[in-house]
């Protein structure tokens, strides 16, 4: 059968990853958690003290760092490496989301890694999910789809997640962050966070994770 690439963009913590994988799972799809990558990043300027306006640093620093994933046996997830060990853990904290907008940011840093994401879904066969998937890094994606939520939703749902690894954070401070997040995503110049022309628009505030999968699930037939 064709395989197609399938693009999650949205607003933070609309459920994008949750859904994307489910949906990869069913399809025998690849899933590639874009974010992470621009976590992975991020981590990695902070543990070598490299300023985020420090641009030559930080060209050298994508020359030398290698992100990449690897799937984990027991869960079956595939998680972040940073120079081949599993960062999975260290990148969801929240020091790392209060910076990494900034990181993701910057031109130089975005070509690196929409270069690696294109390479990485060139046989196509993924559920890639992300800021700028469907208007950047796969224009041509046979199933778009735009997630978004009420912001007080996605931080409880947060708050949870976070919690389930020890780290319980304040749902306000949340809020900020994403809020801070989505505008700093949406107002930069490069690739910012937009819906594709032809995505469509799935809110998920009062959906179960099942019901958004089925909503993706229905899409990839109707393209297939
Ligand atoms: O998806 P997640 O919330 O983990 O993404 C973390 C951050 O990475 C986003 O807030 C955004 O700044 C950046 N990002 C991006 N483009 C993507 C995916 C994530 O700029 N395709």
């Amino acid at each position: 059968m064709q395989k197609i690439v399938i693009a999650i963009d949205g607003y933070s913590s609309c459920g994008k990853s949750t859904t994307a994988k489910a949906v990869a799972a069913e399809l025998g799809y690849a899933y590639i958690d874009t974010g992470a990558m621009y976590r992975g990043v991020t981590l990695y300027l902070l543990e070598n003290g490299i300023a985020f306006d420090d641009l030559p640093r930080i060209e050298q620093a994508l020359h030398e760092m290698q992100v990449s994933f690897k799937r984990n046996r027991q869960t079956g997830r595939n998680e972040l490496c940073l120079d081949g060990k599993v960062r999975e853990d260290e990148i969801r904290q929240m020091r790392i989301s209060n910076s990494v907008s900034e990181v993701s940011g910057l031109p130089l840093v975005r070509h690196a890694m929409v270069r690696q994401q294109q390479q990485m879904a060139r046989r196509r066969g993924v559920v890639m999910d992300g800021r700028d998937i469907g208007t950047t890094v796969f224009p041509d994606a046979e199933v778009k789809v735009f997630m978004t939520a009420e912001v007080l939703t996605r931080a409880l749902r947060r708050q949870e997640e976070l919690a389930t690894k020890n780290e319980h954070v304040p749902v306000e401070d949340i809020v900020d962050n994403l809020q801070k997040r989505d505008h700093l995503d949406s107002t930069r110049t490069e690739s910012p966070l937009r819906r594709a022309s032809d995505a469509v628009l799935l809110d998920t505030t009062h959906m179960m994770i099942d019901e958004q999968v089925d909503f993706v699930l229905e899409r990839v037939s109707a393209a297939l």
